[in-house]
């Protein structure tokens, strides 16, 4: 059916005027309604469509909304002995931060601490991951950069980077239509691809692509939100990351953490073939051959580290 330039405006505003999306960039619900109001008979339907992908990429995760004055209030007035704590406390304010908590300290530790000096990060869709830099084995000079999609969370993490010492920057960015590009030692792309499958089929591997990232961070939940463990899940989101990298001349290692299966990729930085996007994270695949190959390759696992194991997936560059 066709809807018109007012049609989407309208979306756009209606969407905006629910407390739970008013800080949502209104780049991204713009995005996502064009398509709905393409799809759908009516233009409620349309919206209804809308908030249903707003929910399963960004609303979920923030079950008591976004209350970014209440945060920085608790993290200001944090004594200096108990700054971790009230880092603590806010990051289980985000589903999906709250859940990495009981394996905070040993995640960067075990995923970021053998690296060259990390000088820069790019953390996109962080939600409030940013808040675990006190956990983060960084440089002293060290520039964070951090993207998602509420504007509200954007400028909160701008005043946190002030409150932690750290230069930083935050923003608002639509990693499915502008991904970033910046050059950087480390890019942390942290449960954020199941989202952005959602928003569009092979949007995480155009992303992989875009990148310009000595060492990426990828990772995926092994529970579903509500806390149900799922063998399956882990499984599933393995064997398709597999196969989107399965022709990168890339070099990854594995690590399964009880709350999160990460992915650590180090990135030969000459000219390598570059795939089109073919494996949707959103929707469930079969495993292809060349998954299936993949993990005949892989290497005995190395010792295990703490509650973590991890694991050589290939080796190929040079
Ligand atoms: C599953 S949460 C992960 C948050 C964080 N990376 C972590 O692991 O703690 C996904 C995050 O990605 C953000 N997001 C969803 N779609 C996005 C997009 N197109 N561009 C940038 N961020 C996005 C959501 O707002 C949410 O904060």
């Amino acid at each position: 059916m066709s809807h018109g330039e007012t049609d989407i405006d309208v979306l756009v505003g209606d969407v905006r005027a629910a407390r739970k999306y008013r800080s949502v960039m209104p780049e991204i619900i713009r995005t996502i309604g064009i398509r709905e109001l393409a799809r759908r008979e009516t233009a409620a339907e349309a919206k209804k469509a809308t908030t249903r992908t707003l929910h399963q990429i960004a609303g979920a995760y923030l079950p008591g909304g976004l209350q970014t004055e209440r945060w920085l209030k608790t993290l200001r007035s944090a004594a200096p002995g108990e700054f971790r704590a009230a880092c603590r406390e806010v990051m289980s304010l985000h589903a999906s931060t709250q859940e990495r908590l009981p394996v905070l300290g040993e995640f960067y530790s075990i995923l970021l601490g053998d690296l060259p000096p990390i000088r820069s990060v790019l953390d996109i869709g962080c939600g409030l991951n940013p808040l675990a830099i006190p956990w983060m084995p960084l440089a002293e000079d060290c520039v964070y950069a951090a993207c998602d999609i509420y504007e509200d969370l954007a400028v909160m993490l701008c005043d946190f980077f002030g409150i932690v010492g750290i230069r930083g920057h935050a923003q608002t960015q639509d990693a499915v239509r502008n991904a970033p590009s910046d050059e950087t030692d480390v890019a942390l792309l942290l449960k954020l691809l199941p989202c952005l499958e959602h928003i569009e089929c092979g949007a995480g591997g155009r992303l992989l692509d875009a990148l310009h990232a000595r060492c990426i961070l990828i990772s995926f939940p092994v529970h579903s939100l509500g806390g149900r463990r799922d063998k399956g899940m882990g499984e599933n989101y393995e064997r398709r990351f597999l196969r989107l990298t399965r022709d990168r001349n890339w070099s990854i290692e594995r690590f399964s953490f009880p709350t999160e299966l990460v992915f650590r990729v180090q990135i030969d930085r000459q000219p390598a073939a570059r795939l089109a996007a073919t494996a949707p994270f959103a929707a469930p695949v079969e495993a292809s051959s060349g998954a299936m190959a993949h993990a005949g390759r892989r290497a005995s696992p190395a010792p295990t580290h703490g509650r973590s194991q991890r694991t050589n997936v290939n080796s190929q560059s040079g």
